[in-house]
């Protein structure tokens, strides 16, 4: 197991549980009469009960006790019910078997990147990421460092031979070592690819060889567009208890009610858990609710089927843009076709500079596409650009794509 007192950043070494939150666990004993609490009575809540209806036709109603606890403070890892449904969620997932001090619920995947930096990051340490990065990891860390060690991306993911070399070379010369390994395993917000099983297993290695921890951010893992089993995340490949991962309810439930969790070892999970105690308390019992309700009326099989409906509905958009870049686009463009995710990394020729196109092209042209600028640590990466397929219809996408080959061209023409 890892050694997590020494890498702790200052601000989280020697915090303390709630002293009031650490007697909770006495409620739950028979005959209890608690005068310690200080929750508002539920009797007082304004609600009488809430009837949700999903797609589909059920029907699924908040009332009684389980409105009172959906309405009323919580224990600041999980909604108990909604711990229940996610422990086999992620168990028939991903065939991992997390104990009960291994998750806790977040405020989406986004809270877990913030938390992951507040806990290990002091200003002179670094993170070591792929680039081109997901911006909200950047602005995430960049709460506590500026300091980013940059692995290129293929199209199989984050190029982990370099990873090795670069972690190498820090050693050897007798650097400080970053603190984690940042990485989006499935269909990769910029990049669009997945990580290659071979790859993973050596992330794991060279995490074992210099001793770092894994971030594991996956909130595209079940934006599954090519069907098939999902890949072994490297949670599960992970025998050494490195590795924590994020779980995202965005991408597959609807992002406004932000609903995510972490699990991992149970000594990392406290510390996510101290951090809660110590920012919102949990994540709202309301929102965590309605997800249990959601898991529990449709079924864990539900889920899966309307998630798999959503992909298929993903898949098309993505052909429609592939297909059109196949023939709108230059040759000298490269780009991934992506197997999971909402994603396509447009390569252009060197000279192109995608924030000048976008300036002086996109409002003529009436097309937008993200600067590659975005998602470099340095402000590189200045001839790429991100496509996105999620929103827009087929149609509107082939004629995107249009419109975006003739801005590449105009740029090739002028530089
Ligand atoms: C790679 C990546 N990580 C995390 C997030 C944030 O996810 P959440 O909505 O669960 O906070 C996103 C959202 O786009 C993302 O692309």
């Amino acid at each position: 197991m890892v050694d997590l007192a020494k890498r702790l950043a200052r601000r989280a070494r020697g915090k303390e549980p709630s002293p009031i939150r650490e007697l909770l666990g006495y409620l739950k004993v028979e005959g209890m009469i608690s005068l310690g609490g200080g929750y508002p009575n539920p009797d007082t809540f304004v609600f009488d009960s809430i009837d949700i209806r999903f797609k589909g036709g059920s029907t699924a109603t908040l009332e009684g006790k389980e409105l009172s606890v959906a309405s009323q403070y919580g224990p600041s890892d999980a909604h108990p019910a909604l711990k229940q449904e996610l422990t086999t969620w992620h168990k028939s997932k991903d065939g991992v078997a997390l104990g009960g001090d291994q998750l806790v619920v977040l405020n989406g995947c986004q809270e877990g990147l913030f938390i992951m930096a507040y806990l290990f990051t002091d200003e002179d340490d670094s993170i070591i990421l792929s680039e081109p990065a997901y911006p909200g990891a950047l602005s995430a860390f960049k709460s506590f460092t500026r300091n980013f060690v940059a692995v290129p991306l293929d199209e199989h993911g984050m190029v982990t031979s370099e990873l090795e070399i670069i972690l190498d070379r820090l050693a050897d010369r007798g650097e400080k070592l970053p603190k984690f390994i940042y990485t989006v395993p499935s269909g990769h917000n910029p990049g669009g690819v997945a990580l290659a099983q071979d790859r993973k297993e050596q992330m794991l290695k060279v995490a074992s060889k210099h001793d770092l921890l894994i971030l594991e951010d996956d909130p595209y893992q079940l934006v599954s567009l090519d069907g098939g089993d999902l890949a072994p995340t490297i949670q599960s490949m992970d025998t050494e208890g490195r590795v924590v991962r994020l779980d995202s309810f965005s991408k597959v439930f609807a992002p406004g009610l932000r609903i995510g969790y972490a699990s991992g070892p149970a000594d990392l999970m406290h510390q996510f858990l101290l951090f809660k105690q110590s920012s919102n308390l949990h994540t709202s019992m309301f929102i965590q609710a309605t997800l249990q309700k959601y898991m529990s009326t449709s079924g864990h099989e539900g889920f899966r089927k309307h998630i798999r409906t959503n992909c298929e509905f993903y898949r098309k958009n993505r052909d429609a843009m592939i297909e059109a870049a196949r023939k709108y686009l230059p040759p000298e463009v490269s780009y991934n076709i992506p197997s999971e995710g909402m994603f396509v990394w447009f390569v252009l020729p060197d000279k192109c500079d995608a924030k000048r196109m976008i300036n002086e092209q996109c409002e003529k042209l009436k097309v937008l596409l993200v600067p590659g600028s975005a998602f470099s640590t340095r402000g590189g990466l200045t001839n790429c650009m991100r496509a996105s397929f999620s929103m827009v219809a087929p149609e509107a996408i082939t004629e995107g794509m249009r419109r975006f080959g003739e801005m590449v061209k105009a740029e090739m023409t002028r530089s």
